[in-house]
């Protein structure tokens, strides 16, 4: 048993260890987020009711967006400039949608159209500088021509894609991926 003088000679040890511990903690964590980002593969949708989402002449332009609910979920319709894993093709233009609830901690991401407000207030510069879905609660970044990975930020999983078709002159979703859980 350490005598009452020798615990005081060694007090020091206990800032030392939470310091190394703080440490630790923030190297492993910071190399989670950067290395561990899951990629999104195949989609799996999960299939639902089909709810009519935009007519396609609302999506006239690359980039145009509609929000919308699905499963109970925030989502976003948006067309995009190029094909993506899980987008719908429709005659040249291509289309994708993904739930808006973000992974890390579930609030709601929006499009981010500026490259400038996306390196200042993000601190992510797209290569392209194409716009990106982002987080306003701890900014993380995801990117819509990725499938939804999560490219910045805490978030590790991507963002769930919605299953899409057309119907006469009408984009409808028809299933989405499962919600990952938050924060993994
Ligand atoms: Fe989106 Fe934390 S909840 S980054």
């Amino acid at each position: 048993m350490p005598t009452r003088r020798q615990l005081l000679e060694r007090w020091w040890l206990l800032p030392v260890g939470a310091t190394v511990a703080t440490f630790g903690y923030m190297g492993y964590y910071a190399s989670r987020v950067t290395f561990g980002k899951v990629k999104p593969g195949t989609p799996e949708f999960v299939a639902g009711p089909a709810v009519r989402v935009a007519a396609l002449s609302e999506l006239g332009e690359v980039w145009a967006q509609r929000e919308f609910v699905y499963d109970n979920r925030a989502c976003t319709l948006i067309r995009l400039p190029a094909a993506t894993q899980g987008s719908l093709d429709v005659s040249g233009q291509h289309y994708a949608a993904f739930s808006r609830i973000c992974t890390h901690l579930g609030c709601l991401v929006n499009l981010v159209r500026d490259e400038e407000v996306l390196a200042f207030s993000f601190n992510y510069r797209p290569p392209g500088g194409t716009p990106q879905l982002g987080c306003p609660c701890h900014f993380s970044v995801f990117d819509p021509l990725k499938a939804g990975e999560a490219v910045f930020g805490k978030a590790r999983a991507p963002l769930p894609r919605v299953r899409l078709l057309v119907r006469g002159a009408d984009v409808w979703a028809t299933g989405i991926e499962p919600a990952p859980k938050l924060g993994t």
